[in-house]
């Protein structure tokens, strides 16, 4: 029986494209270039299957191409999808596969590395030794703010959104608050409320840290009229995508003091920055690092490997998007 041909758009972990070398007829994209869309519609034309990842962009035009030739599934390496277009997906009967739970650790940990950098100004410190500037201790040297027992509200109450609750309740002991558009009635254990609006959710927290999926509906869900609730000591973490925050609002807040400071790990139009976000003070900035590690890397691509190889099986893949 011949293999089913499947295409890799981006370079993954070794062991993960070993491990799908082995059950598949495998392209590799070997120098990892990111590719242009006709490149990935020409991929798909060609293959049963593509791996896509965040930064390509799977729309109509793709996604029709692909299913003009042998394109038959889209297993994307990445729990977001606000890349590909499902609506198209859809209506060419085009199962689409995602990879949560494996990232969810992750991603909670850059979450909250984010909040301890920019409240406890370690960016600042680190130039401080790096630049050779450091005058010594004294008692008013680079005072941040504590995180212990401050207010996290969290907007997006999914897996990674809970995750990030209990590890601030758990070792800060954090207050948690949320928005999620849904009701969630879990309980995690420890007390948790959630709040009727992203302004309500703002007015009460010390921190704001953002979790929900990009897409349409979660553009700008943290904008001007929500940070002006803010408190002139709180912060807004963000590690979900770029769209989901008004960028523009953030920096008009940095720069006016009206926020004391902005941990982000994605940005709008990612990798190029905004230079008001660059120049903006009070922030730490990070690469979209929030599932870059070796072992989480290497679990996403397995996912990928076990939705295809269910798909081809003729059985249904365990992370259907739809
Ligand atoms: C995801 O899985 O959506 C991440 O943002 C990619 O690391």
């Amino acid at each position: 029986m011949t293999k089913p041909k499947v295409f890799l758009t981006r370079k993954w972990p070794r062991k993960a494209e070993e491990a799908i070398g082995e059950i598949f007829d495998v392209t590799l994209n070997k120098n990892d270039v990111r590719l242009s869309k006709l490149e990935i519609a020409k991929a798909f034309a060609v293959h049963d299957a593509i791996a896509p990842t965040f930064g390509d962009v799977i729309d109509k035009s793709v996604i029709e191409y692909g299913f003009k030739g042998q394109g038959k599934i889209i297993s994307n390496f990445g729990v977001g999808v606000d890349h590909i277009d499902i609506e198209t997906c859809k209506k060419f009967n085009i199962p689409v596969t995602n990879t949560p739970d494996v990232l969810t650790d992750a991603t909670a940990e850059i979450s909250i590395l984010l909040m301890l950098m920019v409240a406890r100004r370690a960016l600042e410190g680190e130039k401080q030794i790096r630049e050779n500037i450091w005058s010594g201790w004294h008692p008013t040297h680079l005072m941040g703010s504590l995180v212990n027992g401050k207010t996290l509200g969290i907007i997006g109450m999914g897996r990674i959104g809970q995750e990030v609750a209990k590890k601030a309740f758990h070792a800060f002991k954090m207050k948690i608050v949320f928005y999620n558009r849904s009701k969630i009635k879990k309980d995690l254990g420890f007390p948790i409320k959630q709040v009727s609006s992203v302004t309500e959710l703002c007015r009460e927290s010390d921190f704001v840290s953002i979790h929900c999926p990009g897409g349409k509906e979660t553009f700008n869900i943290l904008n001007a009229e929500a940070i002006a609730n803010l408190k002139k000591s709180s912060f807004i973490i963000n590690t979900a995508r770029g769209d989901v925050l008004d960028e523009e609002a953030v920096f008009n807040a940095l720069s006016k003091g009206l926020i004391a400071g902005a941990g982000l790990d994605v940005y709008k139009g990612e990798p190029i920055i905004n230079k008001k976000i660059l120049n903006a003070p009070n922030t730490v900035l990070l690469p979209h690092l929030g599932s870059a590690t070796y072992e989480t890397r290497t679990s996403m691509g397995m996912k990928v490997l076990d939705n295809l190889k269910a798909f081809f099986n003729n059985t249904k893949p365990i992370d259907m998007v739809y």
